[in-house]
């Protein structure tokens, strides 16, 4: 009895440990954090961004990337959110990973706006962004989980920052690495949400370097004469294309996009670089093989991904009537 006493206290001591060792941030989002404050908040996001998901699929693949880049610069803080002013006109928005690409914009407009009607400066743009990930995760793969809430936007936006944290189509597998590890997120989970290329498309731009002045050897060479054919030879176009990431299965969050890494007919050299290292290279395979372990695996780092330094008191605010202004 004496015995089992002390392992309880032993175990309570390391929990409580545990707790303090998280950063503030986990430790304080909640999931149904706006159940006693705001209702209807998670279905007026849910619906708005079903509302224009089915009309154009590839603004989920967007509201997906715009989650990423928004926790990746500042922590999720809806930075990615804050328009230009004669105070900040080089705002995270205006910087080359998201300028001209990002998109989604008008459905966190849209959303924003319904929750202000029926909740003033109740709900924080940055959970609005995460919620809306979740939701078109839900409606382009299927995939379902429960949003810890209760984060506040930030009031800065830099669009060097966004240059410096966000990683590149052209970085290797320590590239790719480290730019997650400076995250706190692991390689398992970098190559778990990678998934997300399996939706949306991709500006030319983005990959010519591998398709002239020859086919890199590291794609499959046909895969790279068919997308010469849509991407010019960036010395000779006038304008900047865009490609499915997935030409196999474009509006779906599933792992195709595993499958097409195995096969040399992904976009990017970063997603190639996936099979540089033996642990990496097993883990795309895996995924290949069992679906609903990538699902799991995704959720999970989606979730992590969405406390990534996140505000909880000031100088953190609840934006609004806009995402686009800090109060
Ligand atoms: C591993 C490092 C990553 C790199 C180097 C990278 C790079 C890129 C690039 C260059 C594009 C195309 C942009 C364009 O030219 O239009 C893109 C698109 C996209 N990325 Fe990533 N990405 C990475 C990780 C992620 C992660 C972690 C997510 C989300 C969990 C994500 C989600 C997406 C989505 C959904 C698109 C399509 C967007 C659209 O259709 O609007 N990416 N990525």
């Amino acid at each position: 009895m004496e015995s089992k006493i002390s392992i309880l206290i032993t175990c309570l001591i390391f929990a409580t440990a545990f707790q303090l060792l998280l950063p503030v941030s986990e430790a304080s989002l909640k999931v149904g954090y706006y159940k006693s404050k705001c209702k209807r908040a998670e279905s007026i996001v849910k619906s708005t961004v079903g509302s224009y998901v089915k009309k154009n699929p590839g603004l989920g693949a967007g509201l997906i990337r715009m989650y990423f880049h928004d926790c990746f610069v500042r922590g999720c803080d809806a930075s990615v959110l804050l328009d230009p002013t004669p105070a900040n006109n080089q705002t995270e928005k205006l910087s080359i990973p998201n300028n001209p690409s990002l998109r989604g914009f008008e459905v966190i407009d849209a959303a924003k706006a319904e929750v202000e009607k029926e909740c003033k400066g109740v709900v924080s743009c940055a959970d609005i962004i995460a919620l809306a990930a979740r939701d078109a995760s839900f409606l382009l793969g299927n995939i379902s989980y429960k949003v810890p809430t209760g984060r506040l936007d930030g009031r800065v936006s830099n669009s060097a920052e966004a240059l410096q944290n966000l990683p590149a189509a052209f970085f290797n597998l320590t590239q790719l690495e480290a730019s997650f590890a400076k995250k706190g997120l692991s390689a398992s989970e970098m190559v778990a949400l990678s998934g997300a290329h399996s939706i949306g498309r991709s500006h030319c731009s983005s990959f010519t370097s591998r398709l002239y002045p020859s086919i890199d050897s590291t794609m499959n060479q046909s895969f790279g004469a068919s997308l010469r054919k849509l991407c010019p030879d960036p010395k000779n176009a006038t304008n900047d294309g865009v490609v499915p990431q997935d030409f196999v299965t474009q509006d779906k969050l599933d792992v195709q996009y595993y499958k097409n890494v195995e096969s040399l007919t992904a976009l990017f050299f970063s997603d190639w670089s996936l099979l540089t290292s033996t642990e990496t290279r097993n883990q795309v395979d895996t995924y290949t093989k069992e679906p609903e372990k990538f699902k799991q695996d995704f959720i999970n780092a989606m979730v992590k991904m969405g406390s990534i330094e996140v505000l909880t008191g000031p100088p953190g605010e609840v934006r609004g009537p806009t995402c686009r202004f800090v109060n």
